[in-house]
């Protein structure tokens, strides 16, 4: 049974920029059930990160924007500012790209970790300490590092202890932005495995970032494809690697290594298309293989085809 946790509805993201306005995510939509992990993959510059600061309320000042984020049937954007200070880190958090070097590095991990608990009223005093204790032993850190700077962790330690910290006001849905991109393979294995772990164990819905197919195949039930700021094509994470529908994802797909193939890895040619200008037509049209002329001129819509399958694409590849 379906039971959405957080539903985003015509989500659009606009930057004001010198000379004009770069629009990086436009009408993207998807739900993510109770206890789900769901992947939002695509290249660099796609507007992965910017969904996620949307839906942090995180943008910077020169953005705007447009849509609905519901949780639990709530919208966050609809009092701007004022209600997302509510949700965010309560119902929302997030690891943050980079987040290994987010910490202070004047201050102790501990300090850093009782911060948003009491900022938000989560726990006070001793309460508060030992809650930071457990999340510490909760991300496979021993509780001691409560008093260690951030250099004396490792990367993988860090990259813990960051999710520890989005961890603290008990959120319902976790949001990390591509965690294990900067870890080596062993270590990203680790981490992965966590997050695994912890969306399990604590019922925890999982929105994860990434480029990475494979991680999302392994990790991930659901996963949405972004392109150009558009959802390209959504649905299980292993029918998307299987059987994708978009040549974008197949193209996705056949340029990333498996561990022990032997087939060739096709870069895709070209780059995606600016963003600071509607399209006439499919966005991915320069670079597809199997686009024709109304691919140029013809805007092709979001598809549901089956249920919980979506395509947006004039010539799907339905393999009967
Ligand atoms: N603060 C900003 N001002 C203007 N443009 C931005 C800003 N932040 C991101 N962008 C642009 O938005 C697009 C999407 O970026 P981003 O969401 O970081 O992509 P991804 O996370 O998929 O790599 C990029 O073209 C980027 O240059
Ligand atoms: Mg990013």
């Amino acid at each position: 049974m379906a039971d959405p946790v957080m539903r985003v509805d015509d989500l659009n993201v606009w930057f004001e920029v010198p000379g004009g306005e770069v629009h990086p995510v436009r009408d993207v939509s998807f739900e993510l059930q109770r206890g789900e992990r769901l992947g939002l993959v695509g290249e660099s510059g796609c507007g992965k990160t910017t969904v996620m600061l949307a839906l942090m309320g995180l943008l910077p000042p020169n953005a705007s924007v447009s849509g609905r984020v519901l949780i639990d049937g709530v919208d966050l954007l609809e009092r701007g500012e004022v209600s997302i200070r509510e949700h965010r880190w309560r119902d929302v958090a997030m690891v943050f790209q980079g987040a290994m070097n987010a910490f202070n590095p004047v201050r102790r991990i501990g300090a850093q970790l009782l911060e948003p608990m009491v900022f938000h009223g989560v726990e006070k005093g001793a309460a508060a300490k030992s809650r930071a204790c457990e999340l510490l032993e909760l991300v496979g850190l021993p509780a001691t590092r409560f008093e260690s700077f951030p250099h004396e962790l490792s990367g993988g330690q860090r990259q813990r202890a960051a999710i520890a910290m989005a961890l603290a006001c008990r959120p319902k849905v976790l949001l990390a932005d591509e965690p294990t991109t900067a870890l080596d393979v062993i270590v990203q294995a680790q981490v992965l495995d966590l997050l695994q772990q912890l969306s399990d164990d604590l019922g925890l819905s999982l929105l994860i970032v990434t480029h990475d197919l494979p991680i999302v195949a392994s990790l991930c039930h659901r996963s949405v494809v972004m392109y150009a700021g558009q959802v390209a094509e959504s649905g299980a994470a292993l029918d998307l690697v299987r059987n994708p529908l978009h040549p974008y994802t197949r193209l996705l797909h056949a340029a990333t290594p498996e561990i022990g193939g032997s087939g060739p890895i096709a870069s895709i040619p070209g780059v995606p298309p600016r963003l600071d200008h509607p399209f006439p037509g499919c966005a991915f049209v320069d670079r597809c293989d199997v686009a024709d002329d109304a691919c140029a001129s013809q805007q092709p819509q979001l598809l549901e085809i089956a249920q919980g399958r979506a395509v947006r694409c004039l010539h799907p590849e339905v393999h009967q």
